[in-house]
């Protein structure tokens, strides 16, 4: 990945934008190695501004420029070719006199070529160096967000819209690893275990690997395009509560059983005995649990009918204290409400 960053404080490096876009490269070079950086500062070396002799000498057919003209058109094709080659733009700009510096604006004067950096289309003009990915790293003094004035930020909007995936092969990488190809390094970051110990802690792991799975898959907790992060907090909030019930519907049960001296419950088919129910369990236990109302055609219950509980619910039911005709009674409020 090339890399081009564009520094227009005044201040050069020391410049507030420039360090912004210093951080911002290095977090991108932490993530591309490889990448290439090249750094155009244009306090240290400033663009002349563009005047009548200069604008001439671009528009001057290649084969009637003068030495002078040839020389002004080579320095503005080599700043061009620094653009062409970059894919990755940084740019630290800064807010002069609420626009954008002159040193910028210079720069900008002699990239902008037509037939070399745009041309004119029946829709206007039309950029050339297209599939280029550009950060604006704005630094300014006031605070102008949402007023007419806050122009850096809806060209910041402008060209940030999508997010944009890049990959390459590492080369060298993938040949490491492949000298790896076999091994099976167990890493541990207590320092205190022994080699047998971790051994042993390893291999305990898909226990705790299953407990993940069960709390993740029992409330079907899918990614979803919550798109703000104040939702996905509160989402997760949410969560954080359904397993906190749960948790403490598991304990309550399991507390009761050690009081009451239960060893095994009967909660799995075919009664088969539970010594730790999960709360999954128990609520799956009473889902098919039925409860039939014949109404008149007034709507008016005229008679109720219901399953009778299975040995499983009924010691269940016991387990909470809850007698059957209670918990039914329980159920048809809820169903009347609902
Ligand atoms: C000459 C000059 C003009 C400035 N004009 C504005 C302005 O119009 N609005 C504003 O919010 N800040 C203005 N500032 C403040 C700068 O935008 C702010 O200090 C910014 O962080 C400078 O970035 P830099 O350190 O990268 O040059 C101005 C600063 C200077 C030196």
């Amino acid at each position: 990945m090339n890399i081009l960053q564009i520094n227009s404080s005044l201040y050069s490096g020391n410049g507030q934008s420039s360090r912004l876009a210093d951080e911002f490269v290095a977090t991108l070079r932490a993530e591309n190695p490889r990448a290439e950086l090249v750094v155009r500062d244009l306090a240290k070396e400033p663009v002349p501004h563009l005047d009548e002799k200069r604008f001439q000498a671009f528009i001057t057919p290649k084969d009637a420029r003068t030495d002078e003209q040839k020389a002004i058109v080579a320095y503005s094709d080599a700043l061009i070719d620094e653009l062409r080659r970059a894919e990755v733009i940084v740019l630290g700009l800064p807010m002069y006199n609420f626009g954008v510096p002159s040193q910028l604006k210079s720069w900008i004067d002699h990239i902008a070529r037509s037939g070399e950096t745009f041309k004119y289309s029946e829709k206007g003009r039309v950029g050339l160096l297209t599939g280029k990915k550009a950060y604006v790293l704005a630094a300014r003094g006031g605070l102008y967000a949402g007023s007419p004035a806050d122009t850096q930020t809806a060209y910041v909007r402008q060209t940030h819209q999508r997010p944009c995936l890049y990959w390459q092969s590492e080369t060298q990488a993938l040949l490491d690893e492949t000298r790896t190809d076999g091994i099976f390094p167990l890493i541990t970051n207590d320092e205190k275990l022994s080699i047998k110990e971790v051994l042993l802690a390893y291999k305990h792991q898909p226990a705790l690997e299953k407990r993940h799975e069960q709390f993740k898959s029992v409330l079907q907790v899918r990614p979803m395009m919550l798109k703000n992060h104040l939702r996905i907090e509160a989402f997760l909030f949410l969560y954080f509560l359904a397993l906190l019930t749960e948790a403490l519907i598991e304990r309550e049960a399991r507390q009761r059983m050690r009081k009451l001296n239960i060893k095994k419950l009967p909660l799995y088919p075919e009664e088969r005995p539970c010594t730790a129910p999960t709360t999954e369990r128990l609520f799956e236990l009473f889902e098919d649990l039925r409860r039939h109302r014949l109404v008149d055609k007034n709507g008016a219950v005229q008679q109720r009918f219901y399953d009778e509980p299975s040995e499983p619910q009924r010691a269940a039911l016991r387990l909470f204290e809850f007698s059957a005709k209670k918990y039914l009674a329980a159920a048809e409020e809820g169903g009347a409400a609902g």
